[in-house]
């Protein structure tokens, strides 16, 4: 039963609070929708921080989602020793750079008074639900020999039922207990995200890429000739 609530029911309603809340904060407080960011208070740290993790999350994060929309594609990849290996320990490294990375801005958070003082509860539940979720992430990787086989078995038709709103629970059922942790508490951060900064992953400014390097607006009328 409470397996059905935490992986049956509690996803959909994750994805319902993602949608709807971030919309209205998205029409009603459009100026709150970015990552607020705290470079001018101090920046050293931060570059040391943010830059690894999110390169690190980011491929990792390619990997759970490639791992679940192409799942024979990936079981063809991995179907040789080499390159399961390959991507284990690749894997562990990048798991450990966001580790690492995410400590740093967790002390800087702490232990700088300046950007301390900015930051809200929310940031600090953000920053926690973060951090249980990298540290279970490697900690399955350490322990559970083969996560990316297995994930293919477990995670992949179970996040399959979802969308297909039928959900299949006792795919994760028989996993260890740190397994049902990582899976539930990402659904947690979906269910944070639209109340936090984290809103900045969905609004990338693809338009610098193609807009003028610089753009001068002047001021006043430009005198003739
Ligand atoms: C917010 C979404 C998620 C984030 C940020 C995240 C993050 C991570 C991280 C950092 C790792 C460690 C990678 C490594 O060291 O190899 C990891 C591994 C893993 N994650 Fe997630 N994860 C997320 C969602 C999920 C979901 C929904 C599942 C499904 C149960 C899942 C299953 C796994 C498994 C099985 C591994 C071990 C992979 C291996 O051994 O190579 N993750 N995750």
């Amino acid at each position: 039963m409470s397996d059905m609530i935490l992986f049956g029911a509690f996803p959909y309603v994750a994805v319902a609070l993602l949608i709807s809340v971030g919309i209205y904060r998205y029409c009603v407080d459009r100026y709150s929708w970015s990552s607020q960011s705290s470079q001018f208070l101090e920046s050293r740290v931060l570059f040391w921080g943010s830059v690894p993790w999110h390169y690190a999350i980011l491929i990792i994060l390619m990997a759970h989602f490639l791992a679940f929309l192409f799942p024979s594609g990936w079981g063809v990849l991995l179907g040789r020793p080499i390159r399961l290996y390959l991507l284990e320990v690749t894997g562990l490294g990048l798991g450990i750079s966001t580790l690492i990375a995410l400590a740093l801005l967790i002390f800087r958070r702490v232990l700088n008074a300046r950007v301390s003082v900015v930051t809200t509860i929310v940031d600090w539940l953000v920053l926690a639900a973060l951090l249980l979720q990298v540290a279970t992430g490697v900690y399955i990787a350490f322990t559970l020999r083969w996560g990316s086989v297995w994930y293919l078995h477990t995670a992949t038709p179970w996040l399959w039922s979802l969308v297909k709103f039928d959900p299949q629970v006792q795919y994760l059922a028989a996993l260890p207990a740190v397994v049902k942790l990582h899976a539930f508490n990402a659904f947690l951060i979906l269910a944070i995200f639209p109340f936090s900064r984290l809103v900045h992953v969905v609004s990338v400014p693809l338009s610098y890429l193609s807009r003028p390097y610089q753009v001068v607006v002047w001021y006043r009328e430009r005198r003739a000739g």
